[in-house]
Order: structure tokens, then C-alpha cells, then sequence
């Protein structure tokens, strides 16, 4: 037998219904966030390995794909797009602040696959570098909103925190080594994971005194609701520099969110940490109880970022929808659907020697706005006919010398298997009606 071929791990070949919705939800969420004045930027899907490294925490540079182009550079896959943005900002002086750019494209990252993580995958990227105030933050999550409610989805939950308050708790439990807060953030992000005494148990084997952590844990709210969780902290972490800006900055996000709608839908989540290491205040993840809530998109602000890439300062924050987990939220809400490929109809060829005449139709209903399918491989009629069936398209129109004399076609509906005879001229607004 010949050999089979497959593909990597992690990867995936989508086609038909579902490689026509992710390109649908793409095209809609791109078009949301032309609306709100984001321009294009393109950057390579391969960057020095230096700058992908930069600041992105020891987690995700284990997942990046690295490779020695020929000339012996270290290169990287791009494993998100904020990387390469840093960079832009800081090399180009001709970007003039706020800079709002969205980023639509594939990223790799070698995680261990497993449903709804991929080694390949989309995201959608909305950032603002330039400003430091927290309207940036209400902006990004308006978006964000919008492109959601363009589908209909309603269902859904910003997390939001903020890393302030994180060092805050962790000054204020005494825990002041970097490296011993690094390991209580990561332990942080893996509670949704692991639950809470196996977080307990990575962050002591990782040296932090049993005693501080205790400390820390005692430091973060347990309250629900908004309000009640901004209380707790104004008395744990209020008097700290940073807790107060933590908390000043949240209040600001909530008011200027509340302005654009969104109250209802931000829920202030102590235990919010994100993977990567370059947040510097709030962070934020979107979820919804369709994908077990399991985050479809996050971001947060990064401040240092330009700096670090020998930029003028910049603040600047952003988010990144997963497109994969987001078609899997609407699809899982029946909120987006589609048909195997755009033609509304199919025109069939009755013999060979129509061929010629079915390209003339095929060019007139293009130039009316249908999308047409003309069925090729000079099959027989039947044939062609079970073949408009298994593609499900709207509509099959056969060409015959009868026709074509008369100017009158056969217009057949295959969802309801009626036929009508229409003058060719009204052919096109019978289809598109
Ligand atoms: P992130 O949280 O690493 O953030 O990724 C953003 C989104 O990408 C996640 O919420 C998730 O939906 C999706 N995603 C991540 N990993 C996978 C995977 N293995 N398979 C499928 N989907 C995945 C960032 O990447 C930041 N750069 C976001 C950002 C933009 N922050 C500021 N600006």
C-alpha cells in the first residue's frame, strides 16, 4: 500500500463548512475592528529568536518553535503577534501615537495539543501604544465587546485584574524576590488547572516559605461581586503604592466600561494571573460557560514593552482573540453557520457543446452579484445534479440548447425541490431575493 502522509501534531486541515465560518468570523471581527479606527499592520511570521524572547516569561519561550536559518541566525516562529509590535513601535519613528493596530494571522506554539489547543492556531489582535491612561483599557474591551455582539453572544465574561495588585499582595506578605513571585504567578496560573493544594504544593517546592505564602493567600479577597472585592482590598492593599493604583486603575476601567455598556458583563477575578510575564497592570480574559470557560481571548497593558525594544517610553495595552476557541463558542451557540462553499447556484451544462454558452450566463450573473459555481468535466446530466445535491447548494440552473434559444432557464430551489422557468434578465434577482 503507499505510504499515508499525516500531519503534525497539534495541526489541522479544515475545508468546507468550517474553514468557510472561521474565514466568516475573521472578515466580521476584522470589519469590527476597522470600525473603531484600528489600522493594518503586517510584521513576518518569523522573527529573530532575540526578539520573540524578549519578555515573554520562561513558559511561553519553551513553546516557541526555534530554528538556524542557513546563514546560522536563531530564528522563532511567532508565538503572538505583541512581540513583534514592541518592536515596530521602538524601530519605526514614523508610527505617530496612539498607534491602534489590529493583527490577523497564524501563530505556532508547541504546547502539548489537546481540544481547543492547538500547535497552530489564529488570533485576532487589537492593541493602542501611546497612551497610559485607562481608557485605552475601556476602548480595548469595547471592541472586544462589539465584535462579540456582532455574532450575538451575550453570554460571556471579562475577568479582569490587575498585576499591581498582585506585587502589592506579594510585597505586603513579604514576599519581595522576583523569582519567588514568578513562581507564585505561575502557580496562580495553574489553579483553574490544578486546584488550589497542588498550586500550594509547586509554589513551596519552588522556595517560597510555607508562612509568606499563607500571607499572600490571606491577602486576596475572597468576596464576590465588584464592589464588596474593591472593599477588601482597599483595606489589605490600600495604603501599599501599588495596591492603590491597582485599585484606583480598576475603578476607573469599571466607570469608563460602565459608560460603553459593558458593566454587567466584567467580573473583578482575584485569582487572574495570565501566562505571559510582560503585564505591568490590568489584565483580562474573556470566557463563556459554551467553551467550559476556557478563556477564548485575553490581553492586558504592557508599559515596558517599547522601552525594552529601545523605544521612546509607550504605554500600551491589547488583546488577542483565540479565532479557533472563538468559532468553537459560536458554533457551540449555534450563532454561526454556513454552507460549503459561497455559490448560490450551480449552472449545469445539458453536453459539450453548451459549454461555451454556460460560461456567457456564468459571466452575466457574476457581473449581477451572484456567486457562481459552473459545473466542470463535461459529466452527465445526473451525475451533475447528485453533485449540486452533496454540495447543497441553493440553487441549480441547467443549460440546454432549449433555453438558451428561449432565454427562459429552469431555476431549481434544491432546499424545497421546486422549479420555475425565469427570462434569463431575471435570473440573477430571483437568486439573490
Ligand atoms: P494569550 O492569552 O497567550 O495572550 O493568547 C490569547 C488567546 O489565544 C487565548 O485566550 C486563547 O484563546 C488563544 N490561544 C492561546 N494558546 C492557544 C492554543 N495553543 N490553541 C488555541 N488557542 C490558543 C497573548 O497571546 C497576548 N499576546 C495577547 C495580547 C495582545 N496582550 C496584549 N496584546
Amino acid at each position: 500500500m503507499a505510504k499515508q502522509f499525516t500531519r503534525p501534531k497539534g495541526t489541522r486541515d479544515i475545508y468546507y463548512e468550517e474553514a468557510l465560518i472561521r474565514r466568516r468570523v475573521i472578515d466580521r471581527v476584522r470589519d469590527v475592528f476597522l470600525s473603531f479606527g484600528f489600522s493594518d499592520l503586517d510584521t513576518p511570521a518569523f522573527e529573530l529568536l532575540e526578539t520573540l524572547q524578549a519578555k515573554s516569561g520562561p513558559e511561553v519561550e519553551e513553546q516557541i518553535y526555534v530554528f538556524d536559518d542557513k546563514g546560522g541566525r536563531r530564528m522563532g516562529l511567532r508565538f503572538e503577534f505583541t512581540a513583534s509590535l514592541g518592536r515596530v513601535v521602538a524601530s519605526q519613528d514614523d508610527i505617530v501615537r496612539p498607534f491602534k493596530r489590529y493583527q490577523i494571522g497564524k501563530v505556532w506554539r508547541y504546547e502539548s495539543p489537546q481540544s481547543n489547543r492547538y500547535r497552530e492556531f489564529y488570533q485576532a489582535d487589537v492593541d493602542i501604544v501611546g497612551p497610559y491612561t485607562m481608557d485605552c483599557e475601556a476602548e480595548i474591551m469595547t471592541v472586544v465587546a462589539s465584535a462579540l455582539a456582532e455574532f450575538g453572544l451575550d453570554d460571556y465574561v471579562f475577568l479582569l485584574w490587575n498585576r499591581k495588585l498582585l506585587k502589592a499582595q506579594l510585597a505586603v506578605a513579604g514576599i519581595e524576590d522576583e523569582a519567588l513571585q514568578g513562581a507564585v504567578m505561575r502557580g496562580l496560573d495553574k489553579l483553574d488547572k490544578i486546584g488550589g493544594e497542588a498550586v500550594r504544593k509547586y509554589v513551596v517546592e519552588s522556595g517560597v516559605p510555607e508562612a509568606l505564602y499563607e500571607r499572600f493567600m490571606a491577602l486576596v479577597p475572597q468576596e464576590e461581586g465588584n464592589e464588596a472585592i474593591l472593599e477588601s482590598l482597599e483595606r489589605t492593599v490600600g495604603e501599599h503604592p501599588q495596591g492603590r493604583e491597582g485599585i484606583d486603575e480598576l475603578r476607573e476601567i469599571l466607570r469608563l466600561a460602565a459608560g460603553g455598556g459593558l458593566a454587567e458583563h466584567i467580573q473583578l477575578t482575584p485569582f487572574l494571573v495570565r501566562g505571559l510575564d510582560y503585564y505591568t497592570g490590568a489584565i483580562f480574559e474573556v470566557r463563556s460557560p459554551a467553551l467550559d470557560n476556557i478563556s477564548f481571548g485575553g490581553g492586558g497593558r504592557y508599559d515596558t514593552m517599547v522601552r525594552l525594544f529601545g523605544g521612546q517610553d509607550a504605554g500600551a495595552v491589547g488583546f488577542a482573540f483565540g479565532v479557533e476557541r472563538l468559532v468553537a463558542v459560536l458554533t457551540e451557540k449555534g450563532l454561526v453557520s454556513g454552507p460549503r462553499c459561497e455559490a448560490l447556484v450551480m449552472l449545469a451544462p445539458r453536453n459539450k457543446a453548451l459549454v461555451a454558452q454556460t460560461f456567457g450566463l456564468a459571466r452575466e450573473l457574476r457581473a449581477a452579484g451572484v456567486p457562481v459555481f459552473q459545473h466542470l468535466g463535461a459529466q452527465k446530466l445526473a451525475k451533475q445534479l447528485a453533485y449540486a445535491d452533496r454540495m447543497g447548494f441553493p440553487y441549480v440552473v441547467v443549460v440546454g440548447e432549449q433555453e438558451v434559444e428561449s432565454d427562459v432557464f429552469p431555476l431549481k430551489d434544491l432546499r424545497t425541490g421546486e422549479q420555475i422557468e425565469v427570462p434569463r434578465a431575471e435570473l440573477a434577482a430571483r437568486i439573490l431575493a
